[in-house]
C-alpha cells in the first residue's frame, strides 16, 4: 500500500468530531448526520465506555465501540490504534449490528495496535473504585483505566497479540498471576482463573481476527486515493488524560491531538474540528462542574434532555453552558465550528443563565484553574438571556427559529470564538439545521 506524500494535501477535507465537555454531547447523531459526507469514521481514544444513541427513523442503535459510521451505507467504520478493545463487547455489538440488519463484514476495521482489555482490568477497578478511603472518579467500571495503565507500563495485550495463540496463552497465565496477587492483598478479591480466560478470549480471538488490519496504512491509503475521514473522539475533551479536569477524568487523550496519535494520520490530515456542546451542560461520575444547578430546573432539563448515561444509565448532572471552559476546550482543541444540540430542551425556560466569567477569590478571570482546589473557589458569573418558550423541535432552518433562540446562538458564536455550524432540534436525522457555509464545507461522496 502506498504511504500518503507528505507534500501532499488531501483532496476532500477530513474532520475531527468530538465533545467540547464532558462527552453525552449528543456527538453520535451528529456523526451520523455528517457520515454521508465521509468515506470513513475512525475512533481514536476510549472504549466501550462511550455510549453513542443514534435513531433512524424510529430505529434506536446504542453504539459504545464501533464508529457509528457504520450504520450509513457506503461508510466504512474504524477502531483505532488510540481505542481500548473489550473483544465481549466488540463481538456483542457486532451481533446486535448484523440483527439489524447493519453490514459489517468488510466495512469495519480494527486497528492490530489496539490495546486489549481484559477481565482483570475490570476487576482492579471495581475493587479500586469500590475500597474504603480511595478517591472515586465514578468510572463506568468498564476496565478503561487500567487497559491504559497497562499500555503505558508496556504491560499491555494488543490486537495482534490476541491473534497470537501462544502468546496471548503466556500473556494472559502471567498478567492473571500478576493481577490476582495485587487484587487479592489490596483488596481481598477472589482470583480469576486463567486457563478459562485463555480458552474464552481465544474463541473470541478467532471471530475478531477477520477485522483487524494495520489500519493507519488503510487510513493513509484511504487519503492518497481521494478519500476522507471523520475522525470520531469518544467522551470529550474535559475528560481529556492531559487537559481535563483531573483527576475526574477518562484514561485517554480524547481532545483533537489524540486523533492523530490514536489512528497514525498525521496532523496536517486531521482536518477541520468540530466541537459538540449541548444547548446546556452535562456531566456524568464525579468531578468539577462550576455551573451545575439542582432542583426543580436541573430535573426540567434532565427530564426534557432524557439525560440519563447510555452507557451505566446514571443521572446525568445539569447546568448552563459555561463559556470560559468552552473557550478553553476550544483552544485546546483547536475548534473552528460548534454543533449546538438539544436545543429544543431549553423550550420552556423563560430565562438562561450563560456563565461569562468566573470570580476566584474576589477576581474576575476566564483562566480555567488547574487543580480541584481552584475549580472549588469559583463562583461564576452568569449573563441571563431571554429564553423563547414555544417548541423549537424539528425546525429544520434557522430562520424559522424564534428571535430569541437566534440571539441565544449568535451570543454563543460570539462568546465562544467559534462559528455554529449544525443545530439539533431534536433526535431524529432530520431534525437538524445544518448552516449554509458548513454544509459547503464537505462535498458529498461522489
Ligand atoms: P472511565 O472512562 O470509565 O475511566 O471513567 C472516567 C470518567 O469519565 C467518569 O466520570 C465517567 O463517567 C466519564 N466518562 C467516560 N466515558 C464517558 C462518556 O462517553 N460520556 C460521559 N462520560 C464519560
Amino acid at each position: 500500500m502506498s504511504q500518503i506524500e507528505s507534500s501532499v494535501l488531501p483532496q476532500r477535507p477530513s474532520a475531527v468530531i468530538l465533545g467540547a465537555q464532558w462527552g453525552d454531547e449528543g456527538k453520535g447523531k451528529i456523526v451520523d448526520v455528517l457520515s454521508e459526507k465521509f468515506d470513513i469514521v475512525a475512533r481514536y481514544a476510549g472504549g466501550h465506555n462511550a455510549g453513542h444513541t443514534v435513531i433512524i427513523d424510529g430505529q434506536k442503535f446504542v453504539l459504545q465501540l464501533i464508529p457509528c459510521g457504520v450504520l450509513r451505507p457506503g461508510c466504512t467504520g474504524v477502531i483505532g490504534n488510540g481505542v481500548v478493545l473489550d473483544p465481549m463487547a466488540f463481538l456483542s455489538e457486532v451481533q446486535k449490528l448484523r440483527a439489524a440488519g447493519v453490514r459489517v463484514d468488510g466495512n469495519l476495521f480494527i486497528s492490530n495496535r489496539a490495546q486489549v482489555i481484559l477481565p482483570y482490568h475490570r476487576m482492579i477497578e471495581l475493587a479500586a473504585e469500590t475500597a474504603p478511603g480511595r478517591q472515586t472518579i465514578g468510572t463506568t467500571r468498564r476496565g478503561i483505566g487500567p487497559a491504559y495503565e497497562d499500555k503505558i507500563h508496556r504491560n499491555g495485550l494488543r490486537v495482534v497479540d490476541l491473534l497470537n495463540p501462544s502468546l496471548l496463552r503466556t500473556h494472559i497465565h502471567n498478567a492473571c498471576h500478576e493481577k490476582n496477587t495485587i487484587a487479592h492483598a489490596l483488596f481481598g478479591t477472589e482470583p480469576l482463573d486463567p486457563k478459562q480466560m485463555y480458552e474464552e478470549y481465544a474463541r473470541a480471538a478467532e471471530q475478531i481476527a477477520p477485522f483487524v488490519t494495520d489500519t493507519a496504512y488503510l487510513l493513509n491509503h484511504a487519503l492518497t486515493v481521494g478519500q476522507n475521514i471523520m475522525f470520531e473522539g469518544a467522551q470529550g475533551a474535559l475528560l481529556d488524560i492531559d487537559h481535563g479536569t483531573y483527576p475526574f477524568v477518562t484514561s485517554s487523550s480524547s481532545t483533537a491531538g489524540g486523533a492523530v496519535t490514536g489512528t497514525g494520520v498525521g496532523p496536517r490530515h486531521a482536518g477541520t474540528v468540530i466541537g459538540v456542546t449541548k444547548a446546556y451542560v452535562t456531566r456524568v461520575g464525579e468531578g468539577p462542574f462550576p455551573t451545575e444547578i439542582e432542583g426543580e430546573t436541573a430535573d426540567l432539563l434532565r427530564a426534557r434532555g432524557m439525560e440519563y448515561g447510555a452507557v451505566t444509565g446514571r443521572p446525568r448532572r445539569c447546568g448552563w453552558l459555561d463559556i470560559p471552559l468552552l473557550r478553553y476546550s476550544n483552544m485546546i482543541n483547536s475548534t473552528q465550528w460548534l454543533v449546538v444540540t438539544k436545543m429544543d430542551v431549553l423550550d420552556e425556560c423563560d430565562e438562561i443563565p450563560v456563565c461569562t466569567a468566573y470570580e476566584i477569590d474576589g477576581k474576575m478571570t476566564s483562566i480555567i484553574p488547574a487543580d480541584i482546589r481552584g475549580f472549588k473557589s469559583i463562583r461564576p458569573v452568569y449573563t441571563r438571556l431571554k429564553g423563547w418558550s414555544c417548541s423549537t423541535e424539528g425546525i429544520t432552518e434557522y430562520d424559522q427559529l424564534p428571535k430569541p433562540a437566534q440571539q441565544y446562538l449568535e451570543f454563543l458564536e460570539r462568546e465562544s470564538g467559534a462559528k455554529i455550524g449544525i443545530v439539533s432540534t431534536g433526535p431524529d436525522r432530520g431534525q437538524t439545521i445544518t448552516m449554509p457555509e458548513f454544509e459547503d464545507l464537505f462535498a458529498r461522496k461522489g
